[in-house]
């Protein structure tokens, strides 16, 4: 069986006192969840306290990106080690927006996860297709191609995969139950290719506009395993919603 995965991707929003208001919000909505993995991944420089406030609690937070090297002259840039020591066990990679608007390839990605990995982070690996690949019948080429070239030499341990159809992300139109499951049950056959038996083990969430009114269908389907949640993440009340699903 695997164990629901429900993780909020803050994107750039949020002070660190936004952060600290959130929290105390969202904590005692949740804390009688025990049957879901809860992560939440505030911009860098909120991870300290968001750790802080989390401490103790059912829920970890996550970094939304990270460098691949260990340290050097790489202005603007935090490393895995960096996001370790600050007690944050999680970096998500290849979100389509660092695809998409800092250009960052297969290749790129793939030292990314290693130096992740390596670190001793865990990752939440992002893949999707835009519309127009998807009208072009290339979802499986996309997908495949990005699994493969950004999973390269990686093993599954400490891995979760979000599937988030990029034409879903923050446009309010989600991808169907069907079409998310189809999705799912396509990668789910690529990470068996890659990483044998150890793919049933592996979650696979879905992102591109969760919402507490469709989360609970999507989370019916059997590929589906969690939620990867931008703008509905933002309010606790929405977000306490989306992580009490069931
Ligand atoms: P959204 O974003 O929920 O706002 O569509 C999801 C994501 O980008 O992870």
């Amino acid at each position: 069986m695997r164990r629901p995965f429900i993780s909020a991707n803050w994107k750039m929003y949020k002070t660190i006192k936004q952060t600290a208001e959130f929290f105390k919000e969202f904590l005692p909505l949740v804390k009688d969840v025990k049957d879901v993995d809860i992560v939440i991944a505030p911009p860098a420089l909120s991870i300290p306290k968001a750790v802080e406030l989390t401490k103790g609690s059912n829920v970890e937070i996550s970094a939304q990106n990270l460098y691949f090297e260990k340290e050097g002259a790489f202005t603007g840039e935090i490393s895995a080690d960096m996001i370790l020591e600050a007690g944050c066990p999680y970096t998500i990679v290849g979100h389509s927006e660092r695809r998409q608007y800092f250009n960052e390839s297969d290749e790129f990605l793939n030292k990314k996860t290693k130096a992740a990995l390596a670190a001793g982070l865990k990752v939440i690996f992002c893949i999707g297709e835009t519309l127009s690949e998807r009208e072009g019948g290339k979802i499986e080429e996309v997908l495949g191609r990005q699994l493969t070239e950004g999973l390269k030499d990686i093993s599954a341990d400490k891995l979760v995969i979000a599937y988030e159809p990029v034409w879903a992300i923050g446009t309010g139109v989600t991808a169907s139950p069907e079409q998310a499951q189809d999705a799912h049950a396509f990668v789910r056959g690529k990470l068996k290719a890659l990483y044998g038996v150890k793919a049933d083990d592996l979650r696979i969430l879905y992102g591109g506009s969760v919402k507490p009114n469709n989360v609970k269908e999507l989370m019916s389907k059997p590929d589906v395993d969690g939620a990867l949640v931008g703008g509905a993440s933002l309010k606790a009340d929405s977000f306490s919603q989306i992580v009490k699903f069931k």
